[in-house]
């Protein structure tokens, strides 16, 4: 399978980048309205097994059009609001920079309906998380409305990882597709 070449890469990057940084500040209230997101699949790559009890995200088809992801976690240490999270696709890694954020920074922006799409289905109430406890998220679709604008059509590997300190803890890997009507 091929996936997006790196010089179209270099650009969405850019594009991210720029919109991201617009106006000097880094704003994750996104709002998109010309492409469609489809996720094909996804799955955890990677987890700490010294420092979670598990972290397993699962993709599944929801009904005919949508695949929807359960992720369920469960740490060994309190991380309280202090994971950050790091997006960096295969490509983008040849880069210095990575976009990273607090995750709770994520979650109060909405970004991609984060909020709407924990707060449906599962058990996580707010932007803390202990050790010892079994955390879910079900049945969660991502609102593409809420997404960075300007992502060129194609077909992507999104790599997020999960970080608390200088710790890994996990990285999750989520292959998509951008696509827009056909303009005759
Ligand atoms: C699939 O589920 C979504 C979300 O509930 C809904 O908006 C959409 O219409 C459904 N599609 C089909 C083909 O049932
Ligand atoms: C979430 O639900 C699971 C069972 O469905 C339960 O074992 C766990 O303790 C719950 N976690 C929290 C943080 O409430
Ligand atoms: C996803 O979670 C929902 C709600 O807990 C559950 O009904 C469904 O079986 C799960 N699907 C998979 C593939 O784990």
């Amino acid at each position: 399978m091929v996936w997006s070449e790196a010089p179209k890469a270099v650009c969405v990057f850019l594009v991210l980048v720029s919109t991201i940084f617009a106006d000097g500040q880094l704003d994750l209230h996104f709002f998109q309205n010309d492409y469609h997101l489809t996720i094909e699949r996804s799955e955890t790559s990677y987890y700490n097994k010294i420092y979670m009890k598990t972290a397993s995200l699962v993709s599944f088809r929801y009904n005919r059009t949508i695949i929807a992801q359960n992720f369920t976690f469960r740490f060994n240490i309190d991380v309280g609001a202090n994971l950050e999270v790091r997006f960096a696709s295969n490509e983008y890694r040849y880069f210095p920079l990575r976009l990273g954020d607090r995750i709770c920074r994520a979650l109060d922006a909405d970004s991609g309906g984060l909020k709407q799409m924990i707060g449906k289905c599962g058990n996580i109430s707010d932007c803390m998380f202990f050790k010892d406890r079994t955390y879910h998220v079900c049945n969660a679709v991502p609102d593409e409305s809420k997404l960075p604008p300007h992502i060129p059509s194609g077909r992507y590997m999104l790599e997020i990882e999960v970080s608390y300190g200088s710790i890994k803890l996990f990285v999750a890997k989520i292959y998509f597709a951008i696509t827009r009507p056909e303009v005759k």
